[in-house]
């Protein structure tokens, strides 16, 4: 998103600057502060203006017994207007300094947001670091659906996950899902504990009593797709037949019931590349950990999270197809998740056709006939709280399927797949994809979107 004034209210800007007399100090630029938030429908403060994240240097050290997290994170960023001052978002711990391209900055705290003064402005496309040292305990996040995000403690240690906000509980950054960056990883735990994180591990040593591991996301990623677990982890690394990196990890108090399938995450994946195309990441896994803190499976990037009871055939199916939807192609606002939850749903009814011999038909039509997929039409929640409503999973499938029983097999599929390339690594909206739909089929699709997209209530079964 671009929230920069217009040139002429820029030049405006300027102009009373100049007959003030105040030229700016460094002799150059004369910035403005970058904004609060990027007006996400549902969450308006959530990401930051003025830049945009190309690369995330973390560097964390966890304690379990007392909770307690330090890190460092670099941020590396490109200026999208000249800069006075720009925000991060983090939620929780405590902020000991902020560096700006080696010079220590002003920093105030706003709530979520660390409002960071550098001793220079910034000019407009250049790239600038910013190194925040940062320690305390992080914090669950209760979300508007009353489930919990953000920092989760396990019985021997801990699991992270942010999405729709909660990666601002463990590390300052741009939180909008339209910001994605590449990430590197590096995290200590005390001997005897493992940390898998997010992408390939490039590294691992224990010294002095700390294990530390660096885990490399070298594609691009929106942070709430960011995970880390610590624990006794019970890690596995293997390579796929292609020789993509495998990494999993589980819990010792649900490894043994998880490994059949932990060892068919392989299989699963070469499945979804045949229905969606190459895969987008150049690592994979899973991560497993008991029931009683994570309440749902999170697709975390390369490496989605599972509660043990959830760690079935359909739900690893579902956060396997959201590396190409929702994870490489990614929301432009939350506004747009029913592209995220719609495929992954669909692709679980695909799955329950060839595997289990249930026709997609019927997995239509019982969706058809729930009430509860009908209380909002699905690109449009009413609010954060029904963001992950059954219409946004089910509704989502549903209009999917409506284009698919349009547009015949052989261009639905084309759509899907063309889709994933089309937007790969990047951001897409629910009109990029209603346009793009139409242009790949050739057909008005105006009546699907309009009925099953956008409309209030049931439609009649066409
Ligand atoms: N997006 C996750 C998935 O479908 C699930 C999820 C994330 C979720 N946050 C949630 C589900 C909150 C219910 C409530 O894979
Ligand atoms: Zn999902």
């Amino acid at each position: 998103m671009d929230l920069r004034l217009s040139s002429r209210a820029a030049a405006a800007v300027c102009a009373v600057v100049v007959a003030a007399g105040c030229t700016p100090a460094d002799g150059g630029v004369q910035g403005r502060p970058g904004a609060a938030g990027l007006r996400d429908p549902y969450f308006p403060k959530l990401g930051n203006g003025g830049y945009d994240v190309r690369h995330y240097d973390l560097t964390l050290d966890y304690d379990p017994a007392s909770g307690r997290l330090a890190g460092t994170a670099e941020v590396t960023a490109r200026a999208t207007q000249d800069l006075s001052a720009f925000h991060l978002d983090l939620h929780g711990m405590a902020v000991g300094s902020v560096r700006v391209d080696g010079r220590a900055a002003a920093v105030n705290r706003a709530g979520d947001e660390l409002v960071v003064r550098p001793r220079r402005d910034i000019a407009e496309g250049a790239e600038f670091r910013t190194v925040v040292r940062y320690a305390g305990v992080p914090r669950t996040v209760t979300d508007a659906d009353d489930s919990r995000e953000g920092w989760l403690r396990t019985p021997g240690g801990s699991i992270a996950v942010g999405e729709p906000s909660g990666s601002a509980a463990w590390f300052p950054g741009n939180h909008h899902p339209s910001d994605k960056a590449t990430y590197e990883i590096t995290v200590s735990v005390p001997e005897g504990l493992r940390a898998v994180a997010n992408g390939v591990r490039t590294a691992e040593r224990t010294a002095g009593g700390r294990t530390t591991s660096v885990w490399r996301s070298a594609e691009p990623m929106a942070g709430y797709l960011a995970t880390l677990a610590v624990g006794e982890l019970r890690v596995a690394s293997s390579r796929t037949a292609s020789g993509l990196p495998v990494v999993t990890a589980a819990d010792p108090a649900v490894a043994a019931r998880a490994d059949a399938l932990l060892r068919r995450v392989p299989e699963f994946l070469s499945w979804c590349t045949e229905r969606f195309g190459p895969y987008p990441f150049s690592a994979t896994g899973a991560v497993v950990v008991p029931d009683d803190r994570l309440g749902y499976a999170l697709e975390t990037q390369s490496r989605p999270v599972f509660p043990l009871g959830q760690f079935d055939e359909t739900t690893l199916v579902h956060e396997l197809a959201h590396q190409w939807f929702g994870n490489s192609v990614s929301p432009g606002s939350w506004q747009d998740i029913w592209l995220n939850e719609g495929f992954a749903t669909y692709a679980e009814w695909l799955w329950r056709a060839d595997a289990e011999g249930t026709p997609v038909e019927e997995s239509f039509e019982a969706a058809y006939e729930s009430d509860a997929n009908w209380a909002f039409p699905p690109a449009d929640p009413p609010g954060p709280e029904d963001l992950f409503g059954p219409p946004v999973y089910e509704g989502g499938a549903m209009v999917l399927h409506r284009v698919r029983e349009t547009v015949g097999d052989a261009a639905f599929f084309r759509i899907v797949r063309g889709w994933a390339a089309e937007h790969r690594h990047g951001n897409a909206s629910t009109e990029d994809f209603t346009a793009y739909a139409e242009q790949e089929s050739g057909r008005d699709l105006d009546a699907v979107w309009d009925d099953w997209l956008h409309g209030d209530g049931r439609p009649p079964r066409a």
